[in-house]
Formats: C-alpha cells, sequence, structure tokens
C-alpha cells in the first residue's frame, strides 16, 4: 500500500483529482473494511484539495448516518429529503450548492461551510451512502468536481 499521497499542488483541479483517484484505487485494494476504505479516501481528498470537510453519511434505518470524516465534528443523523444529504439521497443525484444560505433547509454543521457538493454512491441500484464536501468558500465546486467525484463513488461502489 503507497502511504503517502503524490499530487502536484501546482496541477490543476482536473489534473489533481486524475492523480489522485489511481492512489485512492490502490489504497483502498485488498483492504475490504468499508470503514477503512471510507475514512483513508475522506483523508485523502481533504489532504489533497485542503477541503474544509469531507465525509460520508451511510444509509442506515432509513436515515443517513454520520460516517469516516475528516474535518469539524458534524451532525450524526439526517433525515431522507432533508438538507443538501438528504436531497442527494432522495434524488439519487449529485447536487452543486454555489452558496449554501440560498439551499431551502440547508444544514449547517458551520456557519463556516459556504458552499458544498454532494455525491451518492449505490448498492443494488440504491444510494447506499453520500459523499459530502464543503468549502469555506462560495461556489467552490463545479462540473469538473462533479464528474471526478461521480467517477471516484463508481471506483467504490465495488466496495460496498
Ligand atoms: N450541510 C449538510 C449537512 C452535513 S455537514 O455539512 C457536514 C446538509 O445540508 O445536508
Amino acid at each position: 500500500m503507497a502511504e503517502t499521497l503524490i499530487v502536484s499542488s501546482s496541477a490543476d483541479k482536473a489534473e489533481r483529482y486524475q492523480a489522485l483517484l489511481p492512489q485512492i484505487q490502490s489504497l483502498t485494494a485488498g483492504e475490504k473494511d468499508l470503514i477503512a476504505n471510507l475514512a483513508n479516501t475522506a483523508a485523502a481528498l481533504k489532504q489533497t484539495f485542503g477541503f474544509f470537510w469531507v465525509g460520508f453519511y451511510l444509509v442506515k434505518e432509513n436515515e443517513l448516518v454520520l460516517g469516516p470524516f475528516q474535518g469539524p465534528i458534524a451532525c450524526t443523523r439526517i433525515k431522507q429529503g432533508k438538507g443538501v444529504c438528504g436531497m442527494a439521497w432522495q434524488k439519487a443525484q449529485t447536487l452543486i450548492v454555489p452558496d449554501v444560505n440560498e439551499f431551502p433547509g440547508h444544514i449547517a454543521c458551520s456557519s463556516e461551510s459556504k458552499s458544498e457538493i454532494v455525491v451518492p454512491a449505490f448498492k443494488n441500484g440504491r444510494v447506499f451512502l453520500v459523499l459530502d464536501i464543503d468549502s469555506d468558500k462560495l461556489n467552490d465546486f463545479d462540473h469538473t468536481d462533479a464528474v471526478w467525484l461521480q467517477q471516484l463513488m463508481k471506483m467504490l461502489e465495488p466496495l460496498l
């Protein structure tokens, strides 16, 4: 297992994702424990991009429950349709929120969070978990993040 990430800090966002994904693949290959793999994935994203908060919420008994994350403490349970995470789960699709204050029902775990992206991952055709990333900058996520993070979730799906 690689123990250091090699991603150039001068590379643009797409180049960083391109360098990062195969490294997450080799970090998670050969490890069947889901929590270990999600924990390293959250850490790798945080380390590469310096996001304010990166983590997973897992669908458990019809709620989202906080999983491995990097960043300040966060709310532990989210109901379907609530907040950005609950809405991404309900719609089974990626949501990009350029300004969280403009999103009706946004759940503010921290007042420092300004923009957010949530990407679901699927098992047997149903949402199994969502990846939630918060930025302390407005409008920090775009189509490039959505495409690469969806690819990352596809890569993790066989491990779910
Ligand atoms: N803001 C999220 C809640 C989770 S925290 O950001 C970590 C939401 O509205 O679903």
